[in-house]
């Protein structure tokens, strides 16, 4: 199927229920989809947007196209939580149903204000001659789940082009404040944009904010900012950064510094670190995180990258979200770990301090691995017998070096590289938190010190072998599914 501009904006009521009941049965049987992940119930998934904490619950909503694996008209789809790892449904929650958000729901964040969560996101516009216009809209959603009251916050400012959106909502002392992505019209340089409002219905710009001395690209896509152990941890997707600046693989980077703090009102961060790679794997992209009620910083990510195909786009369904992950600060690095609940879908745990060779039928498993001093080899994951697939982890404890490849588990943005390194103390053990499900994996290394996430086709191949006598410790579960 060709898929045309018309046919990508088609509105949603024009397409027939049976199309997507047979779109929702080819995502829910393949043997690629996640079990243990948020996943598309059909079509395409891209950024986690409105990940907060309301009524008593966690929620989180994803960018939706539910007809196919392209970027099509956007929809944001509801999920909730009491414990950031079982996920309730709500289905379609922002629809692109008005003039405003009328080529896509694109996306925004959420934020508890009164007995209501207050949604915040870009209104993706296109007029006749097809100019895009991004309105930037407030929405309430009740405790049942219902969306009312769209409308305008603001419009984009001369000095921005039509690539302005993405708005994080916060409030400090009775403001509220929101940082948007941007490029000026200027120079068409990537931006953060500050803006604040008293009363949430006057808007007025701050500033770019100032966290580098650096050119940002062309374009810096979904901001966020977090209290993290007391600083400030801003978080977001530069498009086109010069690799002087911060070395990265793939096509586009998922960024993050840290500051001491940052003073909204002068749009400034104080004394911010260099930028770094929040995750050192293939696919992880429009990271969004947030402050919980008792103050802890939680991310989830998109697992996927815009401008890039997967394999699965044959079988009309692309990507998913990340697990959540806790953010704190240890000796001034960032720590990503997975959320203590996760553990509620372990079972059947086994021992593996002999050599490890197994199967895991259902590929959705936990692997726990402490690789001690001294070792170099590979660990196979997803392999056949003879070894023509698999997802390849190479270690080295002795210089201190653990390499993902995956030239052996598909094709997927081949052009980017097939494997990602990442640098370790030479000399020390290592411990791996490794979860597979199905066809992700995300590697938590030495409690979180390094993610390591990406997507992999292998087959169904579920074969776990070192290739050699290596000293470890290790541990294994099956994990639940949980939709
Ligand atoms: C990032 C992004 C956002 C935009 C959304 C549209 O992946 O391009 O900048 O709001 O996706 O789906």
């Amino acid at each position: 199927m060709e898929w045309t501009t018309e046919k990508r904006y088609l509105p949603y009521s024009k397409w027939g229920a049976d199309t997507l009941l047979h779109l929702q049965a080819q995502a829910a049987t393949s043997t690629y989809q996640m079990r243990y992940h948020l996943r598309p119930i059909s079509g395409l998934v891209n950024d986690p947007n409105g990940f907060s904490y309301f009524n008593g619950e966690y929620h989180v909503f994803y960018q939706s196209y539910p007809f196919g694996a392209v970027h099509g008209l956007k929809s944001w789809v509801h999920f909730k939580s009491k414990d950031l790892v079982h996920w309730v449904n709500l289905g379609l929650a922002v629809e692109p149903d008005c003039k405003l958000d009328s080529h896509g729901a694109y996306s925004g964040s959420a934020k508890q204000i009164g007995d209501k969560l207050f949604l915040m996101y870009t209104g993706n516009h296109r007029d006749e001659s097809w100019t895009r216009h991004p309105y930037q809209i407030g929405a309430w959603m009740d405790k049942h789940g219902t969306v009312s009251d769209k409308h305008l916050l603001f419009k984009k400012p001369n000095n921005v082009t039509e690539h302005f959106r993405d708005p994080q909502i916060m409030e400090e002392n009775g403001t509220y404040y929101a940082i948007l992505g941007a490029q000026d019209a200027a120079q068409k340089h990537g931006h953060i944009d500050v803006w604040k409002s008293s009363d949430l219905k006057n808007w007025e710009e701050i500033d770019f904010l100032n966290f580098t001395n650096h050119e940002m690209g062309y374009m810096i896509e979904c901001p966020n900012l977090v209290k993290v152990d007391g600083k400030s941890v801003l978080i977001f997707c530069p498009q086109g950064l010069d690799k002087s600046v911060a070395n990265y693989q793939n096509i586009y980077p998922n960024m993050y510094v840290i500051g001491d703090s940052v003073d909204l009102d002068k749009a400034q961060m104080t004394n911010p670190s260099n930028l770094k790679n929040l995750d050192e794997g293939f696919d992880i992209y429009a990271t969004q995180a947030f402050n919980a009620p008792d103050g802890t910083a939680y991310a989830i990510s998109w697992v996927g990258l815009p401008d890039i195909s997967y394999p699965t786009d044959n079988e009309n369904w692309a990507n998913c979200l990340s697990h959540v992950k806790k953010l704190s600060i240890k000796d001034g690095k960032l720590i990503q770990q997975p959320v203590e609940s996760i553990k509620t879908l372990r079972h059947n745990e086994e021992d593996l301090n002999s050599q490890l060779i197994k199967n895991s039928t259902s590929g959705q498993y936990e692997l726990e691995l402490t690789i001690k001093e001294n070792q170099t080899g590979n660990l196979y994951l997803a392999a056949n017998d003879d070894l023509s697939e698999n997802l390849r982890l190479e270690f080295d404890t002795k210089n201190g070096k653990l390499i993902l490849d995956r030239s052996k588990a598909g094709d997927v943005a081949v052009k980017y590289g097939q494997t990602r390194s990442v640098e370790l103390d030479a000399n020390k053990e290592v411990k791996l938190d490794i979860f597979v499900d199905r066809s992700l994996i995300e590697i938590f290394v030495n409690d979180g010190e390094h993610v390591v996430s990406g997507r992999f086709f292998a087959n169904a191949n579920n074969a776990i072998k070192f290739d050699q006598k290596i000293n470890y410790d290790g541990k294994f579960w099956n994990m639940e599914s949980i939709m």
